[in-house]
């Protein structure tokens, strides 16, 4: 596969490919060192740029490395990610075009630092979050508004009255 990392209108470098790709063709491998999602957390928490990819098991995060890892995320995109016995696969989901830029749906999900998407799609969702993750978190800031409003409706209610002057001064 002839790939090649160039600056990218979405941000900063991005992977290229130099050929066409058919639909369906395994382009690259999303490699690196395996580390727990705690150290993920200590390693990069609150960095801007990370390279990480949480494995199916929920207890495997790969710090990536190498060009699969450099692949930035559209909400149009033209690769998925796929994890098969093991290891993680970036597929070609259409033909690509020679100098296309190669990306995938980043989908991310369990957190809630901003991640506001440029990839500048007529389909752009606005943010990396996936959908279902998004609809979570609106549910969940729904709830504690709702919880918030009850709160401050059981609450017992300080009387305007001062003093029985209505809060004016009893010598106006
Ligand atoms: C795996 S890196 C991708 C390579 C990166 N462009 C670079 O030059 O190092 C992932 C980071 O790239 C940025 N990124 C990738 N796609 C993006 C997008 N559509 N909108 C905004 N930032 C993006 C985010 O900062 C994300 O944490
Ligand atoms: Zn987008």
């Amino acid at each position: 596969m002839a790939l090649v990392v160039r600056p990218s209108p979405i941000h900063s470098t991005g992977v290229y490919t130099t050929r066409p790709i058919r639909k369906g063709v395994r382009v690259v491998e999303y490699a690196g060192p395996r580390i727990t999602p705690e150290e993920a957390d200590r390693l990069y928490d609150g960095a801007s740029r990370t390279y990480l990819y949480g494995l199916e098991d929920g207890k495997t995060v790969i710090d990536g490395e190498g060009l699969g890892a450099f692949l930035n995320h559209s909400c149009d995109p033209n690769c998925e990610i796929d994890e098969i016995k093991n290891r993680v696969w970036i597929f070609a989901i259409r033909n690509i075009a020679a100098g296309e830029e190669l990306l995938w749906d980043y989908n991310l999900y369990d957190d809630d630092d901003p991640a506001p998407c440029h990839c500048g799609s007529p389909k752009c969702r606005g943010t990396m979050y996936s959908r279902e993750w998004m609809a979570k978190m609106r549910r969940q800031a729904r709830k504690k508004a709702k919880n918030r409003a009850e709160k401050k409706t059981n609450s017992p209610r300080r009387s305007k009255i001062k003093n029985g002057t209505n809060g004016k001064s009893a010598a106006s």
